[in-house]
């Protein structure tokens, strides 16, 4: 019914003896932002982990578009359009925040009109353009990780728990960016434990447990029914902020 942009079916992932992913089955609909929730050890970031190709699926495929990205290798996955966000945020310690976001720029010379933007959304980023990002607090280490990903329009954007460890009030301004984002009609992917955050963001929501899927649906219902909630996520629901 409605447009895909990426499909996980049947994806099974090894890591070493360990069978993590059990057959994933994933919709992710374009221009759709798509929560991907669960508790602690459910397999949401090996689940991104395998989109990019970090671990190999041993079984089941992975279509972004008309394209498999199973056999590819992780940069050419990148290169199809996706940015990818992981749980350490991959930002270079050593380097200023300017030099980072040099680097997450694949096509060329930052675009000025899109770095104004980002400052837009980020203010903040602005004082810190020359420091190292290994001096920043987590919270605006986040920042930088979001900024890298958004300095050049991608197919997919794929975040793994950015809320983590945040202050509340760092909480809502990568809200407000992600809202912003989500008006030029981005594709994300967001895993999150934070139910308020996933409420405030989502337009869709899948639940992993046990290395599958075991719910997917509009946020609208899943917000609306607190019985699917603690059934599904039990009590991790809205754990950390
Ligand atoms: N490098 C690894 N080696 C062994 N087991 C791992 C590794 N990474 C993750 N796992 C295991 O895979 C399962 C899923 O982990 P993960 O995808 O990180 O979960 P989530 O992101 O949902 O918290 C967990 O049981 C975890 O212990
Ligand atoms: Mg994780």
């Amino acid at each position: 019914m409605s447009d895909i942009l990426l499909q996980l079916s049947g994806v099974h992932t090894h890591i070493g003896p360990y069978h993590i992913l059990q057959g994933v089955d994933l919709s992710v609909p374009r221009a759709q932002l798509t929560m991907l929730l669960g508790r602690n050890g459910a397999g949401k970031s090996t689940t991104l982990r395998t989109i990019m190709g970090l671990w190999r699926a041993s079984a089941g495929s992975i279509t972004l578009e008309q394209t498999a990205l199973t056999q590819l290798a992780t940069a050419d996955i990148a290169l199809r359009g996706i940015a990818y966000v992981p749980e350490n945020m991959g930002i270079f310690s050593d380097l200023s925040v300017r030099e980072n976001m040099l680097l997450a720029a694949r096509s060329g010379p930052i675009n000025q009109q899109r770095l104004d933007w980002i400052f837009s959304l980020f203010p903040a980023l602005q004082q810190f353009w020359q420091k190292p990002a290994g001096k920043l607090s987590g919270g605006q280490k986040q920042m930088v990780a979001i900024s890298r990903a958004i300095i050049e329009k991608r197919k997919l954007y794929m975040f793994d728990e950015p809320s983590k460890g945040l202050a509340p009030v760092m909480v809502n301004s990568m809200i407000s960016a992600l809202r912003e984002l989500k008006k030029e009609g981005a594709t994300i992917l967001l895993v999150e434990q934070n139910l308020a955050v996933a409420q405030a963001l989502g337009d869709r929501v899948a639940v992993m447990d046990s290395g599958k899927i075991i719910h997917q649906g509009s946020m609208q219902e899943f917000s609306g029914n607190a019985a699917l909630q603690q059934q599904l996520l039990g009590l991790n629901v809205g754990a950390h902020a």
